[in-house]
């Protein structure tokens, strides 16, 4: 059986791209796995919250105090999560050219030592092996091409996390020009989902 995490990360409510495309790529994948198990995380509804000192010693250090234990107590379940699933579907906005805060934080909450990454003599190595995500990534503008390629902080960087976790096998689905009126917004949304239903039939039924 295929199990699917897909996270949403916009503040946009209905109104999100990236919340239909990653519903769209749900779908998708269940329509090509049936029977797949979906969890879903929606870090706008459900923020984890942003670090301090207490969230810090709880996810980094040794926890004690109530608050670290509830901490790690968040970072455990979001890791099991992300350990379970076969696909990590992400919804991934560009806020100010890189990503919402709410996945900032989540990541602050996953990427922990010893779980998810370890350090060898060799460097860091990911331990999140054999998953594979397809990202969404929904942006005003236009950056896979033209000059703004390089003001792009959001798909290196979500490429670099995710691999830094051992998920090598990343493709992103980017709903590009979404600000430049709604003829724009309604082609890239229709690329989008073209791209999604290809992606979606190559990965297998079970992992
Ligand atoms: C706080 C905020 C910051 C944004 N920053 C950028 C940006 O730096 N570059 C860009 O091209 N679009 C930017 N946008 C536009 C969004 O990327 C675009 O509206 C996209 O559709 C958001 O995804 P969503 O529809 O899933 O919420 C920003 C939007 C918001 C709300």
């Amino acid at each position: 059986m295929l199990n699917i995490l897909a996270i949403d990360s916009s503040s946009a409510g209905s109104a999100s791209v990236s919340r239909r495309l990653v519903d769209e790529t749900v779908s998708a994948l269940v329509a090509a796995a049936p029977g797949a198990a979906v969890v879903r995380r929606d870090l706008a509804a459900d923020p984890v919250p942003h670090l301090t000192a207490a969230t810090l010693a709880g996810v980094r250090g040794e926890p004690s105090s109530e608050a670290e234990l509830a901490a790690r107590a968040l970072s455990d379940t979001l890791i099991a999560e992300l350990e379970a699933a076969d696909v990590l579907v992400l919804g991934a906005p560009m806020y100010n050219f890189s990503v919402p805060t709410v996945l900032r934080s989540w990541f602050d909450h996953v990427l922990r030592a010893g779980r998810t990454f370890r350090y060898t003599e060799a460097g860091p190595e990911g331990l999140l092996k054999g998953k594979r995500a397809i990202v969404i990534e929904s942006r005003g503008g236009l950056y896979s091409a033209g000059p703004a390629q390089a003001i792009d902080f959001q798909e290196p960087y979500l490429r670099h996390l995710l691999g830094f976790m051992g998920v090598s096998d990343v493709r992103f689905v980017r709903a590009e020009k979404i600000g430049f009126g709604p003829e724009a917004r309604a082609e890239a949304i229709a690329a989008a989902v073209a791209e999604i239903a290809d992606i979606a039939e190559a990965v297998p039924v079970a992992a």
